[in-house]
């Protein structure tokens, strides 16, 4: 670990009092409107904290706030830098592992992704069972040790998969399960690359997540990773893709979204 996220690992420390949550929550597009229902104790913006990404998104501030929410002790990411911002698949690398220096063990993983089913509309949500980095792109790359010999087999945790599942179940969530594969963007896909998606064995595609994924394991965090559905992928629908288009999509899976996090949250808090 750098000197910057050590700092940044100290400064959300003491910003705590020393307790700090064992699950983080990164928040993202279609997710923040689950950030209203957190009872803060604790507010910092990323541009307090070592290593944290400047996020160039218009009027986003990158935000940690930890709290109370639906009776978990949660560290809550507000804002995510993507590698389509700068080509740079390392931006969240700080922010990751800081958390992992702070004594978080946990990091639920939120995005808005495309959907490849037919049987999985826009609307709902989906439980990572695994990814596809097509971009073929590391944040690991500049690491000199042997750890950076991740081994990803079971990158996303089974024990924590199935807390979201029995979740899902308590809530009366449909939860879909699938393999999330990982594009650049920020251009959406052409409707022969979601054909090759299909072929290649994914479910969704979205332009985040995998790189904090690998981040995560590389720190040693245990990874769940929720989509939600805002598109069917371009081509399977009579429908144009743009950003406003996937933010309505996500505005139909914000109720069962919010139902699941609060049968999860605490489920994960008990299990970290
Ligand atoms: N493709 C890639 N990323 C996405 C999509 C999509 O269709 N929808 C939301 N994020």
């Amino acid at each position: 670990m750098n000197e910057s996220a050590a700092a940044a690992a100290r400064r959300i420390g003491s910003a705590c009092d020393g307790r700090v949550p064992r699950v983080a929550l990164l928040l993202g597009s279609g997710w923040s409107p689950l950030a209203a229902a957190l009872v803060p104790r604790v507010e910092l913006d990323y541009a307090e904290l070592p290593g944290f990404p400047a996020l160039a998104v218009g009027g986003h501030v990158g935000r940690v706030r930890v709290g109370t929410l639906h009776g978990a002790e949660v560290l809550l990411l507000s804002g995510r830098k993507h590698a389509y911002e700068d080509g740079d698949p390392r931006a969240m690398k700080g922010a990751v592992q800081a958390l992992a220096a702070a004594g978080v063990t946990t990091l639920l993983q939120t995005n808005a992704a495309g959907s490849l089913d037919p049987a999985m509309p826009a609307g709902r949500l989906m439980l990572l069972s695994d990814h596809l980095n097509l971009v073929q792109a590391s944040p690991l790359v500049g690491e000199r040790d042997d750890r950076r010999f991740v081994d990803m087999a079971a990158a996303y945790d089974p024990a924590l998969a199935a807390l979201a599942r029995q979740a899902a179940r308590q809530a009366g969530v449909t939860l879909h399960e699938g393999v999330y594969a990982w594009v650049l963007g920020p251009q959406f896909e052409t409707p022969a690359e979601i054909r090759m998606l299909q072929r290649l064995g994914a479910q969704a595609v979205g332009m985040s997540t995998v790189p904090e994924t690998i981040l995560a394991r590389h720190a040693g965090l245990r990874v769940l990773a929720l989509s939600m559905i805002t598109n069917m992928g371009c081509g399977l629908a009579a429908e144009s893709l743009s950003h406003a288009h996937t933010l309505a999509g996500a505005a139909r899976a914000a109720d069962d979204a919010a139902r699941l996090m609060a049968a999860l949250l605490p489920m994960l808090e008990s299990a970290a």
